[in-house]
Parts: C-alpha cells; sequence; structure tokens
C-alpha cells in the first residue's frame, strides 16, 4: 500500500462537492492540497478548513476555461506547494437541455469548462510529473460519458470526449510511472445535483455522498505502484 503522508495535491474545483470532500480527505492522510474554484470566499473557508487538519493548504482563483488564466494559477500553485505529485481534475458544469432548447452558448461553455479546462490544467501539470517520473491524474467523468440520455447532449459530450482523453494520456504516459485514472460517478448528493433536480441532500441514507467519492479517490491512490485503478463507476446501491 503507498503511504500518501507528505505527498502534494492540486484539486480543480476544491471549494465544495466532490472536489471539497476529496480535499478532506486527502488532508486526513497527511498531503498537503492546493484548490481551484471562481469563488474565492469558498476557497477560503475550505482552506482554513484544511488546515485544521495539520496540512499546508493553499488555493487559486481562476475560471478553468481560460487557458491564460490556468496557466498562471497552476504556476502560482506549484511553486507554492514546491512541486506536485497529484493532480484531480474534478471542476466541471452541468446543465440539461434539448438540442435545440440549449443555446450555443451554454453549449460551447460546457465543452469549453469540462473538456478544455480539464485538458489546459493537464497540460500546465503533466511537464512536472514526467520530469520527476511519477504522478497521479484522476480524471472525472461521469455515467453521462458512458451513455447518451435525452437531455445531455452537452454534458454527455463533454463526458465522452474527457473519456477519450484520459485513457490516451494514460497509454502516452504509464512509461513515466505517471497513473491516470478516470471516474464515472453515478449521481452524488453535492449543489450540481440538487440543482438538476436529480438528488437532495436530506436522503443521505439512499444516496451517494461526497464522502463516498472522495473514500474511492483515496483507495485508488493507495494501491502499490505496480498496480493502477484504470477506471471506476461509483454506483449506489439503492436502484
Ligand atoms: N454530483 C454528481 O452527481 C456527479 C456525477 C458524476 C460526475 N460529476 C462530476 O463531478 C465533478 C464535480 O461535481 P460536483 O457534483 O462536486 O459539482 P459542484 O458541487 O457544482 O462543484 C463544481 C466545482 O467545480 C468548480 N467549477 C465549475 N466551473 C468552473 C470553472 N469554469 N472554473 C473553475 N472552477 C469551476 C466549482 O467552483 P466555483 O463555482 O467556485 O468555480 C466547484 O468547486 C464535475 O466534473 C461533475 O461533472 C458529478
Amino acid at each position: 500500500m503507498q503511504d500518501l503522508k507528505g505527498k502534494k495535491a492540486i484539486i480543480t474545483g476544491g471549494n465544495r462537492g466532490l472536489g471539497k470532500a476529496t480535499a478532506l480527505a486527502f488532508a486526513q492522510e497527511g498531503i498537503d492540497v492546493a484548490i481551484t474554484g471562481r469563488d474565492e470566499k469558498a476557497l477560503q473557508a475550505t482552506v482554513q478548513e484544511l488546515e485544521q487538519l495539520g496540512v499546508k493548504a493553499t488555493y487559486a482563483v481562476f475560471d478553468i476555461g481560460n487557458y491564460a488564466a490556468v496557466q498562471k494559477g497552476i504556476k502560482t500553485l506549484i511553486d507554492q506547494l514546491g512541486s506536485v505529485d497529484i493532480l484531480v481534475n474534478n471542476a466541471g458544469i452541468a446543465a440539461f437541455g434539448t438540442f435545440n432548447e440549449m443555446d450555443v452558448d451554454q453549449w460551447s461553455r460546457i465543452i469549453q469548462t469540462n473538456l478544455m479546462g480539464m485538458y489546459y490544467v493537464t497540460k500546465e501539470v503533466l511537464p512536472h510529473l514526467i520530469d520527476q517520473n511519477h504522478g497521479e491524474i484522476v480524471n472525472v467523468s461521469s455515467t453521462a460519458g458512458l451513455s447518451g440520455n435525452a437531455s445531455t447532449s452537452a454534458y454527455s459530450a463533454s463526458k465522452f470526449a474527457v473519456i477519450g482523453m484520459s485513457e490516451s494520456l494514460m497509454r502516452e504516459v504509464r512509461k513515466n510511472n505517471i497513473r491516470v485514472c478516470t471516474l464515472t460517478p453515478s449521481t452524488i448528493a453535492t449543489d450540481m445535483a440538487v440543482n438538476l433536480g436529480i438528488a437532495s441532500k436530506d436522503s443521505e441514507d439512499s444516496v451517494l455522498q461526497p464522502e463516498d467519492f472522495a473514500e474511492l479517490v483515496v483507495a485508488g491512490l493507495k494501491l502499490p505502484r505496480r498496480a493502477m485503478l484504470k477506471g471506476a463507476s461509483l454506483w449506489s446501491t439503492n436502484p
């Protein structure tokens, strides 16, 4: 089992939902964490919670859909951490709407954030992982990236694309001792799922919780280096 204590991680979208739960789980393992997002107050509050767990924590505010902002933000975070071992590409947005109902701007924003944002962040972190000949990348897709549904054309397109990008990268960088994992969770009770009307936060026993996702991420990272969690779907036991 790999000991994660002392590792350094960047988590995009770390101020709430799955990203925040993962950041807290990382801190409990002794991992220093840098989180990103656009809401600075929520980032600051999360950094305080992380510091209370005894690790070094920091944040950067940027829109992952803006490459220049990503370049600057990621550089700042790596300078502050000193190095980086783990990248969790978690930030994302969702909106449902029929093909013709959703306007071009909204459709494009979903692709720009979920696909291009993940590409931009990875492009800035990857050279560091290759140089040090080790690293972990965890990319968050969705069950919507495995099958399309009526009204999810933009979201599914972005999440299918994430799987293609992530699996290609995995095959490319295994030789550099970098493990790339593509996760396809089902519905988890976060702001995103509540706003989409597919979950409520008051049914803890029957709906997946962000902590369940975080446990899966940590378990994958703890595997001995000879083993790699290539991908995993997290489902609720409740049908
Ligand atoms: N919840 C589910 O049921 C579910 C299921 C499968 C997959 N997923 C995926 O899991 C990931 C996390 O989702 P979640 O449920 O935790 O959603 P959430 O609660 O809405 O959180 C989304 C996170 O992404 C950040 N973010 C969004 N757009 C951004 C942008 N343009 N630039 C920078 N940061 C941005 C948000 O921070 P700011 O608002 O501060 O920017 C926030 O931290 C997403 O990729 C989502 O597609 C979720």
